[in-house]
């Protein structure tokens, strides 16, 4: 499973980076704001640091305007995916502009039904919102199992990319899923490193061989 940060914060995509596990970045139009640059500048700097896919979502909500932002947005990098809204606007302007060759994201899906669309309009991928889901007490990851079922039926080409992940047992979960990529804000990134037995494991090995080389000279 490919790993894709959420954020639009070039700190934590720098450090994401630097660990050599991120695959490309996914931002919405809320995470643009948080970082309070426009859109276009801050998409910019992202391809600089991360290179692979990065979603940059429009917010034109009705079709001409989508096909407009998408080539412009497009246009910006050739790493930039076109992220749409699954409305039927948005949709048409997915098979629009996948049509000109240009990869789209489509996004706010939470059923697998709305999944098919996205597969049928010719989407680079779609986004499933698992937390989401949760959080009105549905089960989100059984959306990411049931679009993988049935993508994987038709060998549809469309990936699924399990978004809205909250929590490193949400990653590990969308992988026994067979999502192809899993976009997480950096917080769950980091965390996914955590295991009590790792920790205590490495102190012990450096206690051990301080204890037998202390005053040894070199101690290789
Ligand atoms: C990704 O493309 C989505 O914008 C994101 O995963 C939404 O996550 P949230 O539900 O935690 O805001």
């Amino acid at each position: 499973m490919k790993f894709f940060l959420d954020t639009a914060n070039l700190e934590e995509l720098r450090k994401g980076a630097a660990w050599g596990v991120v695959d490309g970045v996914t931002t919405n139009p809320s995470l643009i704001a948080k970082e309070a640059v426009p859109m276009a500048e801050q998409v910019r700097r992202i391809c600089e640091i991360v290179d692979g896919p990065v979603s940059a979502e429009v917010v034109a909500t009705d079709y001409e305007g989508m096909l407009r932002e998408g080539r412009a947005n497009a246009a910006l990098h050739p790493n930039i995916v076109v992220k749409c809204p699954l409305t039927r606007a948005g949709i048409q302007a997915c098979s629009a502009l996948s049509k000109e060759g240009i990869r789209v994201n489509v996004t706010l899906c939470f059923s697998p039904g709305q999944a098919l669309l996205a597969a049928k309009a010719g989407a680079w991928c779609v986004s499933p919102f698992v937390g989401r889901l949760d959080d009105l007490g549905l089960e989100g990851m059984q959306v990411i199992r049931d679009i993988c079922r049935i993508y994987s039926n038709y060998g549809f080409p469309t990936r699924v990319l399990a978004a809205s992940l909250r929590s490193p047992l949400h990653v590990v979960q969308a992988a026994e899923a067979g999502a192809h990529i899993g976009t997480m804000p950096f917080k769950v990134l980091d965390q996914l490193f955590n295991h009590p037995l790792t920790g205590q494991g490495l102190d012990q090995f450096l206690k051990d061989y301080a204890k037998a080389f202390q005053g040894a000279g070199s101690g290789s």
